[in-house]
């Protein structure tokens, strides 16, 4: 995982008031509760005292309190109350503190930042709020992949597999040669778009002639994706890490193709399951990959049409910091 970013991780809506919530992130074991105002903690699920599960504890006004002996912390992991020393010993409780992880939350969706809480940025979390506003309708789904996260941003990247994961979906048409495609980083996002066509002995056309389309492909580092389908509709995708080996797709639909808002939430409610159907289409082939993770220096013997893969890759090397 890319150190310091901000990772969309979960629904906000699966952190109601008043909730202890165990999940696993970013390789974690974490536990979310929020305080008497509504704000968003979270902290690493082990007790620094005798490494009891937190979750199992319950929230005590601010704080989450293990139920083995009672300690009390506070959203960002401070320790609040030991009470076996009491309130009255006079006693530095910064010792049991634990350890926290920095939770933010914008579109319906937490986000935790991979790094130290310290560093934690405060600008826009990643997203596209220029794409979608309260006009849509929107439902949700979500479906746990048993891969890296990097994997299943490729495959929504990938516009070679379409003929053929999705022969009797949205890849009909037996369009398998694959122009370009062309692919362009601009404002922290890499766009592309399918131009591919039906192979009658023609040649596959460079990047440079090719075009992005009204309906392309949007991805904002480290895990959120979008496909602008067209003005009025929209899917888009966070891949939340829950370790090396799994993810949890969150798919969204957006839509608002009719003036009704009733009739738009239908369409969204019914379109959340087409895409499940594609996104099924996938995963059967996207968890098979060997090695889970991807990596920009790899053995793999890509082709010209996976340019976006490429361009992924070799960016998000770049914000690992690793060595050219
Ligand atoms: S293990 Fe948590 S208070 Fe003892
Ligand atoms: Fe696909």
């Amino acid at each position: 995982m890319i150190q310091n970013q901000w990772y969309a991780v979960l629904p906000s809506k699966k952190v109601p008031k008043g909730r202890l919530v165990a999940v696993r992130r970013l390789n974690l074991d974490l536990v979310l509760f929020r305080d008497e105002k509504g704000e968003l903690g979270c902290v690493v699920d082990q007790c620094p005292h005798r490494g009891v599960a937190l979750s199992h504890g319950k929230l005590k006004g601010n704080c989450v309190q293990c139920p083995f002996h009672g300690l009390e912390f506070d959203g960002k992991g401070q320790c609040r109350l030991v009470p076996a020393i009491g309130r009255a010993t006079k006693t530095d409780l910064g010792r049991y503190n634990v350890k926290s992880c920095a939770v933010r939350e914008a579109n319906g969706i937490v986000y935790l930042w991979n790094g130290e809480a310290s560093t934690a940025t405060d600008g826009p979390l990643p997203w596209f709020a220029d794409f979608v506003d309260d006009s849509y309708s929107m439902s949700e789904i979500e479906d746990p992949w048993n891969t890296h996260y990097s994997r299943a941003i490729e495959n929504q990247l990938d516009v070679v597999h379409l003929p053929f994961v999705h022969h009797n979906t949205i890849g009909r048409g037996n369009r398998t040669l694959v122009h370009g495609p062309k692919v362009v980083f601009e404002d922290g996002r890499i766009v592309t778009s399918a131009n591919n066509e039906v192979d009658v002995g023609q040649e596959i056309r460079p990047e440079a002639e090719c075009t992005i389309n009204s309906t392309y492909l949007m991805f904002r580092f480290p895990n959120v994706w979008m496909n602008h389908i067209s003005d009025k509709i929209k899917v888009a995708v966070y891949f939340a890490p829950v370790d090396d080996e799994n993810t949890i797709l969150y798919l969204r639909f957006y839509g608002k193709a009719t003036g009704l808002r009733p009739l738009n939430a239908f369409m969204a409610w019914t379109g959340k399951y087409a895409n499940r159907v594609i996104e099924r289409q996938d995963k059967r082939v996207v968890v098979t990959q060997k090695p889970k993770a991807s990596e920009y220096r790899s053995g793999e013997k890509l082709v010209p049409g996976d340019r976006p893969i490429v361009v992924y890759r070799k960016l998000r090397d770049e914000k690992k910091g690793a060595k050219a």
